[in-house]
């Protein structure tokens, strides 16, 4: 990253913290995280490079940490004139499709008024920028394949894909999306966009399917699989997630898009039967009332979420041959690193579990 100075919005999240820990860990980049602490927010992510989860002071001279709303037009000036960035990652954002069907507004207001914002205040700060920094600065948007829409059994996401998104979330995430674009064509600010699959891996949210099922079948409670687990997500490791953005952040065309996916597609009874056979070998069932048992025993099949995209699946074609990227992990490497990691931190995530969210049904309509 030669030195850049990264705004990181949402860098307490599970994605932003791990591109901050890869920033920081394998760059020499400075990074200011922008982010308002929501339920989602775990500022315990950033411990690692030098954040103290309590004050949010840093031991780290490269990492800062500014609590605020990306809503907030006078917060995120402060941000872009004080910090004065060379580009920023743009994460920050309600992110579970559940909590959009029970709650749409929160979405509009932080995924689609607050990205608008962020470009308003990016707009105004690039125009003050001189013509070499103008032409270096960056406005990377993170987004998702679900902006596409559904697959049937074949096909994949490509750059060209018509946008047909069905949840409140996917909605707001695709109107971001298309403000983007338009203060690029508009305006002519340097944006990039990316649009992932499914991310998995370590300080996962335990709302989310993976890390969820890992720590009801270490307290013995039922494996929720909603419908007949016949919904099929292309998951890519959180890891080689990070990678692939500061990747495009390097070498991406302003104005372009790079969707980013692994090629890792599973049903979710796939994903769930995968952490137990994991789970069976690494921390056998205890106290069950049979010798044999496995976590399998715990799936448990219950209502399914109202508009249930049937699959998902990207080509990252562009992504690989314009840009040379490539993931290091598979579903398999991958999960297994994650379920080792959710059995050696539980101090990271049992505070979450008890003070948070206990792993309660979200999202039935
Ligand atoms: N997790 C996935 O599988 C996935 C897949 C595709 C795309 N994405 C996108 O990637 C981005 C990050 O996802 P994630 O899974 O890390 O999300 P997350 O829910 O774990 O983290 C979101 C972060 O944004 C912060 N935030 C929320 N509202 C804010 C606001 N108004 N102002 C400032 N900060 C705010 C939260 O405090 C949190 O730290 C999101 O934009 C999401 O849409 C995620």
């Amino acid at each position: 990253m030669m030195n850049k100075r990264c705004i990181v919005t949402g860098g307490a999240g599970f994605i932003g913290s791990a591109l901050v820990r890869l920033l920081l860990g394998e760059t020499d980049a400075t990074v200011l995280v922008v982010d308002k602490l929501t339920y989602a927010g775990v500022p315990e992510s950033l411990k690692e490079v030098g954040l103290d989860p309590a004050t949010l002071g840093s031991s780290n001279p490269r990492l800062s940490f500014l609590k605020a709303d990306i809503c907030d037009a006078a917060s995120m000036d402060r941000a872009f004139f004080d910090f004065r960035p060379d580009t920023i990652f743009h994460l920050a954002a309600e992110s579970h499709v559940d909590r959009s069907i029970d709650g749409p507004g929160e979405f509009v207001r932080t995924n689609v008024t607050g990205t608008a914002t962020l470009l308003q205040t990016a707009l105004a700060y690039w125009k003050t920028l001189d013509a070499t920094a103008k032409a270096a600065f960056r406005f990377q948007h993170i987004s998702t394949d679900e902006v596409y829409g559904s697959l049937g059994d074949e096909g994949f996401f490509t750059e060209k894909t018509p946008y047909s998104p069905h949840s409140p979330y996917s909605a707001s995430k695709a109107a971001s999306d298309h403000l983007v674009r338009a203060w690029h064509d508009t305006y002519g600010l340097p944006t990039l966009i990316t649009n992932c699959s499914n991310n998995y891996g370590p300080y996962h949210f335990p709302e989310k399917l993976i890390p969820l099922v890992i720590l009801n079948c270490l307290d013995g409670k039922p494996l929720p699989v909603y419908g007949k687990g016949a919904n099929v997500r292309d998951w890519l490791f959180v890891e080689d997630h990070a990678r692939a953005l500061v990747l495009v952040n390097e070498k991406g065309v302003p104005g372009e898009t790079y969707n980013v996916g692994g090629h890792n597609e599973r049903t979710n009874l796939e994903v769930v039967k995968a952490i137990c056979a994991v789970l069976d070998e690494l921390r056998p069932r205890a106290g069950a009332p049979n010798l044999h048992a496995k976590h399998e025993d715990l799936i448990t099949y219950v209502a399914d979420r109202p508009g249930h995209d049937l699959r998902y699946a990207i080509d990252p074609t562009k992504l690989m041959t314009e840009l040379g990227w490539k993931p290091r992990e598979n579903f398999e490497t991958g999960i297994r690193r994650t379920v080792k990691w959710y059995l050696d931190n539980e101090w990271w995530w049992r505070p979450i579990r008890e003070k948070k969210y206990s792993g309660q049904r979200l999202g039935k309509g």
